[in-house]
């Protein structure tokens, strides 16, 4: 996790943010905050990276990297006010002792796009990652890739669309109208099971989630997933990132998993 020690919102990179609405730092820092202690208190390790000033979404950590079985891909950012914080990242892992470390030649935003499951790696396209990126991503994990096509410029990221819930059985929950008709078939085949987001939850970027198989970090506003959640055996638990919605993130956003 990156604090949002820079966080502001100056551009406009996808429709939720506006650059004349205020951004009140303080408060963004208090609620990313909230979420790295529970974290801590759920009994999970946060690494923290340190934020670069100029650098107001680096708190959006999920898009610095894709890290499964220890192989870490990096990150290429589709829009150049976010292009440095890739190098950011990448230092990172590297000076963590990852051997393991592939710089990308196709734009992809690490785990904005990218989403891994038991048997595979999701990959969103259509505002961010190029479609090229799915097959370096595919080559270097070794996991079967599938595309999916984001059509949705509210859900301009994989991850404001679809969250992994279990990564040990292939269980995920999505807002199908995010995806084109093709991709939407494609998750029905893969996950006939799948819990599906209803349209408030899903604006309330719900689906922004981080799930370590039991206990589900959500934005509380998501109201309508809780219960379904509950339903299925895991423990919903609601957080407010309110500030950083500003920039068109939640949960997930600010969390880049170390697999
Ligand atoms: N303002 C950032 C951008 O548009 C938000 C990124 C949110 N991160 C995510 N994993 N969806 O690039």
């Amino acid at each position: 996790m990156c604090p949002p020690a820079h966080f502001k919102v100056t551009y406009s990179i996808n429709p939720w943010m506006d650059p004349a609405k205020p951004v009140d730092v303080p408060l963004a820092l208090a609620q990313w905050e909230d979420l790295r202690d529970r974290y801590r208190s759920l009994g999970h390790v946060v690494e923290v990276l340190d934020p670069r000033p100029g650098l107001p979404d680096m708190v959006f950590a999920a898009n610095g990297a894709t890290v499964v079985d220890g192989r870490v891909l990096g990150a290429r950012f589709a829009h150049q006010e976010r292009e440095p914080e890739a190098a950011a990242h990448l230092e990172w892992f590297r000076a963590h002792g990852y051997a393991e470390v592939c710089e990308p030649v196709h734009v992809n935003e690490g785990e904005g796009d990218f989403a891994v499951t038991a048997s595979y790696v999701l990959a969103g396209r259509g505002f961010r990652a190029s479609p090229l990126s799915h097959g370096e991503a595919q080559e270097f994990f070794g996991r079967p890739v599938i595309g999916l096509d984001l059509v949705d410029p509210r859900f301009y990221h994989l991850d404001t669309a679809l969250a992994v819930l279990d990564d040990a059985a292939d269980e995920v929950m999505y807002y199908p109208a995010a995806f084109s008709p093709g991709s939407q078939e494609v998750l029905r085949r893969m996950f006939p099971d799948a819990l599906i987001a209803d349209e408030a939850s899903a604006m309330a970027l719900g689906l922004n989630a981080v799930s370590d198989g039991r206990r589900v970090l959500l934005p509380q506003a998501a109201l309508g997933l809780f219960e379904p959640l509950r339903e299925r055996g895991f423990e919903p638990v609601g957080m407010d990132l309110g500030e950083l919605l500003k920039g068109g993130g939640s949960v997930k956003c600010c969390t880049l998993e170390l697999r």
